[in-house]
């Protein structure tokens, strides 16, 4: 036998080994185009009646939801244009940008029918079978109800059409082939309405609603898998955005709120404060700033009341009994807290001034990492609560990398009683994010 006719039959094997994964291939990228193909049509669950006539409690109701969810702190210009668009939101892959949601046509989303906004809302998907990216919280807004929907859309197309091209997202290959969504949809996105709990009261059905559907606490509070899908699991356990921890907030005693009293708690929420827990700094400030300060009474005690029922989960920062007593022995923390922060913050942990300054009880200064900590040295505080101004100077020009690390340190050990273990680098880190 010539070694020709010894490898004729391997051949043979090879190409129709080749043959089939050829035809696996094609099938398969026929079947996902398929696939997509049905996903971006509109679907049963996206239609239904027109909402009827605008009324001025349409509006105001759409008002108050747009507001409970926050539309604005994503989708207001930086330069201040009402729901215009185009804040960055930087990724490991590129920056995408948030979009023109007035109700201008050409630039805006003037021309979406209510089907259009709703499949949007809770699939995102735009017309033309445009996949957006879950930087928009679609994957939260799923749960929303179509009145509610319509309701905020009626709002925005009350509001003065704003004239502003949307910025192009800068997304490297293949994160910018937007239809390869459908897939991460079909792994993520839990496209399903919010059902209550009939074994529930209807304040903690209300809560649940308010939280998930509309507030969106779990985008921030919430761990993602490295496919920046929410992990299952882990709801409300806690998770690292913009270098920011946004805290347990589980009914766990230690880890969690589970030891923060009713009242406490609706404080936090409505004003940014609660004694002796602190004070809301960073992406929280804001959303109490921009959001749940304008909740009624009624829908903040549902908040509160849906918080407790949360199944309780250990794991980030634990809030013990915080001995004031412990003394650092770092001469350099105590005399930059001396020369910088004494004035405001007291060494007692009582604030001066303002009931928002006073660090006692903080999670902030329990947190050995001093992530939140840091995060306020550097970029300082500036909000509205109620009708108060509260302002924290940032530090990171004042103060070098060392004295920062130190005089966080020093607050760790002083008011929480641990020890800090922040480093220069650390807080060299920091100053990129
Ligand atoms: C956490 C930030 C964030 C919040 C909160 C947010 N959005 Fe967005 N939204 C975005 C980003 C980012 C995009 C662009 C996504 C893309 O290009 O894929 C977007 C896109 C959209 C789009 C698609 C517009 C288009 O032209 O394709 C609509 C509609 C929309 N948002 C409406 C809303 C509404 C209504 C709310 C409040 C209920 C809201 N968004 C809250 C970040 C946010
Ligand atoms: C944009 C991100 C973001 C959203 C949305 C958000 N949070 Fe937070 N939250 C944070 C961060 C960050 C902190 C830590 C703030 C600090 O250091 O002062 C925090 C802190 C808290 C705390 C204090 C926890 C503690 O131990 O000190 C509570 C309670 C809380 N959030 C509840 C909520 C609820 C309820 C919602 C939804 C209605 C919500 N948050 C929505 C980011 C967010
Ligand atoms: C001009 C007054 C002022 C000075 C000076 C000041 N702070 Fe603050 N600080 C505040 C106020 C007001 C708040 C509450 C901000 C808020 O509501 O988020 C605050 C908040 C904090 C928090 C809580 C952050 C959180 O996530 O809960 C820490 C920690 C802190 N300051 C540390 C310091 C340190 C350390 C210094 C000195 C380097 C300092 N501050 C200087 C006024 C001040």
């Amino acid at each position: 036998m010539s070694s020709q006719d010894r490898r004729t039959p391997a051949r043979r094997t090879v190409f129709r080994a080749v043959s089939i994964v050829a035809v696996v291939i094609v099938v398969g990228i026929v079947v996902s185009a398929s696939y997509v193909f049905y996903d971006v049509s509109m679907h049963a669950e996206d239609k239904g009646t027109p909402i009827g006539p605008v009324t001025a409690a349409l509006i105001e109701r759409g008002e108050y939801l747009t507001s409970a969810a926050d539309c604005a702190a994503c989708h207001d210009t930086p330069n201040g244009k009402p729901f215009a668009g185009g804040l960055p939101f930087k990724l490991p892959f590129g920056t995408i940008y948030s979009t023109n949601i007035t109700a201008d046509r050409e630039t805006g989303i003037g021309n979406w029918s209510d089907d259009d906004f709703v499949r949007a809302l809770r699939r995102g998907i735009a017309p033309g079978g445009h996949y957006l990216y879950p930087a928009f919280p679609y994957t939260s807004f799923t749960a929303m109800s179509r009145d509610d929907a319509l309701a905020i859309k009626a709002y925005l197309f009350s509001l003065p059409q704003q004239h502003v091209a949307n910025e192009e997202n800068d997304l490297s290959f293949p994160f910018n082939q937007r239809w390869g969504m459908a897939f991460w949809n079909l792994a993520f996105l839990r496209d399903q309405r919010f059902a209550p709990d009939s074994a529930q009261s209807a304040a903690v059905n209300r809560g649940a609603y308010l939280a998930t559907a509309i507030g969106h606490c779990g985008e921030c509070h919430t761990a993602r898998n490295l496919a920046y899908g929410v992990e299952g699991g882990r709801e409300f356990a806690g998770d690292v955005l913009v270098g920011w921890r946004a805290y347990n907030i589980t009914s766990d005693k230690r880890f969690g709120v589970g030891a923060w009293s009713d009242a406490q708690l609706a404080s936090f929420l409505s004003s940014a404060h609660a004694q002796g827990r602190g004070s809301a700094a960073g992406p929280m400030a804001e959303a109490v700033e921009n959001s749940l300060q304008y909740l009624t009474s009624e829908d903040t005690g549902a908040l509160v009341a849906y918080l407790r029922t949360v199944a309780a989960q250990t794991g980030e920062v634990n809030t013990g009994q915080a001995p004031l007593a412990q003394e650092p022995e770092d001469e350099l923390g105590r005399h930059v807290f001396e020369d910088g922060c004494a004035n405001c913050h007291q060494y007692s942990g009582d604030g001066r001034q303002t009931v928002y300054a006073s660090l006692a009880g903080s999670r902030s200064v329990n947190d050995p990492d001093g992530a939140n900590l840091t995060q306020i040295l550097l970029n300082g505080a500036k909000y509205r609560f109620k009708d108060q101004n509260v302002y924290m100077p940032p530090f990171g020009a004042a103060y070098s990398d060392a004295e920062l690390a130190a005089v966080a340190n020093y607050v760790i050990a002083h008011f929480g009683g641990k020890t800090g273990h922040v480093a220069p680098q650390d807080v060299a880190k920091r100053r990129q994010e």
